[in-house]
């Protein structure tokens, strides 16, 4: 009964990433700066959230009759809602789910990581922006250390979860930790992906100049340890892949903003209270709160997403110097990245 649905541009849907909660524990300048994000933000209700109940519903409707097989935890924080272990556990046992992964900040995996693995997850990606305290620190917001996020990191490969390694890097802020954190992490066995600082929300007031560029951070790391570049895993992948010469350690870099990657871009999203957004850069997000707690059947939801994913045109990062500036976007901690 699977069918492939198509967009405006031909994409089809693969990949649903799930936010459960728009809180998190860390303020990250370039993401929930402290100013912004302070003790009166209005985060979301409980009542607001959709429930596991609601989720589990939701994504077998996502992956038995509208393509996707790829499922990604988000949040904010996704390990600060309460007992997500069982709404993993819900969602690896529905049929047609490949690959589930949870994008975190490692601060909870001591606590978490073998539930998580017992529940189902296969892999997590974390988080880390520095191998320096007063670095890491001040991006963070919370004078966080580093060990923390190792501690976590390790926490999951003992726990048996398969780690990839988040690098956000920004001009000024983390430059300088570019060759330490490919050093550190390709002795460690993790993949590391370098992320371009991207507009995402209205909050970071991103600027062009802040943006270290795919080009340079491959420049920095092959002048050290010479890299070459390999095929992707599959279509639509996000990261462009490399390996060191003459090994087959690798590192990838998600160049959002120097070399854009709409043209394959499968994913939707889903944010902790409901709303589908076509791209991260969406202005408006499509209610399924509302149509999930109404009456309607699991086939009537389906082709309600069907159509939505059918009218969807964006391509924001190809686009970005026409549209940057001109609308209000949804936060990344909203929308999970
Ligand atoms: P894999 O499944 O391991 O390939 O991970 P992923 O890259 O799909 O997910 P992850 O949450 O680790 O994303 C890493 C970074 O890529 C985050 O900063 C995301 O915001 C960014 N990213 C993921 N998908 C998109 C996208 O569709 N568009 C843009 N512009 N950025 C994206
Ligand atoms: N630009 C690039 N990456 C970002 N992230 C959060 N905000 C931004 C931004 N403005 C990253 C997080 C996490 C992933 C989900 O997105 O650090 O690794
Ligand atoms: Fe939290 Fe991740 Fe945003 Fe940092 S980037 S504030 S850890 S959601
Ligand atoms: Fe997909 Fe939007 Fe990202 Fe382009 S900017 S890759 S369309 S989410």
């Amino acid at each position: 009964n699977e069918q492939t649905v198509l967009d405006q541009l031909q994409r089809p849907l693969r990949d649903l990433r799930i936010s459960v909660t728009d809180k998190c524990n860390f303020r990250c300048t370039y993401c929930m700066p402290a100013e912004i994000f302070g003790p009166d933000y209005p985060f979301l209700k409980r009542a607001e959230l959709l429930s596991f109940e609601e989720l589990e519903r939701l994504t077998k409707i996502f992956v038995h009759s509208l393509g996707v097989k790829k499922i990604r935890i988000t949040g904010g924080e996704p390990l600060m809602r309460k007992d997500i272990p069982q709404l993993i556990e819900k969602i690896s046992q529905i049929d047609g789910v490949e690959d589930i992964a949870m994008t975190t900040n490692g601060s909870l995996l001591p606590k978490y990581a073998t539930d998580l693995k017992k529940a189902g997850l296969q892999r997590v990606s974390v988080s880390l922006d520095s191998l320096k305290d007063e670095v890491f620190g001040k991006i963070n917001g919370k004078g966080v250390t580093v060990q923390t996020v190792l501690d976590g990191i390790n926490a999951a490969a003992e726990a048996g979860l398969k780690v990839k390694i988040n690098m956000v890097v920004k001009r000024g802020m983390n430059e300088q930790d570019i060759v330490p954190m490919a050093k550190y992490f390709r002795e460690k066995g993790h993949i590391l992906r370098y992320i371009e600082y991207m507009d995402v929300g209205n909050s970071n007031q991103w600027k062009l100049d802040d943006v270290y560029s795919k080009k340079q951070i491959i420049e920095d790391i092959h002048a050290v340890m010479p890299l070459e570049a390999v095929a992707p895993n599959y279509t639509g992948e996000t990261a462009s892949r490399f390996k060191y010469v003459g090994s087959e350690d690798e590192i990838g870099v998600i160049s959002s903003v120097s070399d854009a990657f709409c043209s394959t871009c499968n994913r939707a999203r889903l944010s902790a209270e409901g709303k589908l957004y076509t791209c991260l850069f969406a202005s408006v997000g499509h209610d399924l709160r509302e149509p999930v707690r109404s009456e309607l059947t699991d086939n009537q939801l389906s082709s309600h997403i069907s159509d939505i994913w059918h009218g969807r045109k964006d391509r924001y990062s190809l686009d970005r110097s026409k549209l940057s500036g001109t609308r209000s976007k949804i936060e990344m901690s909203h929308i999970g990245g």
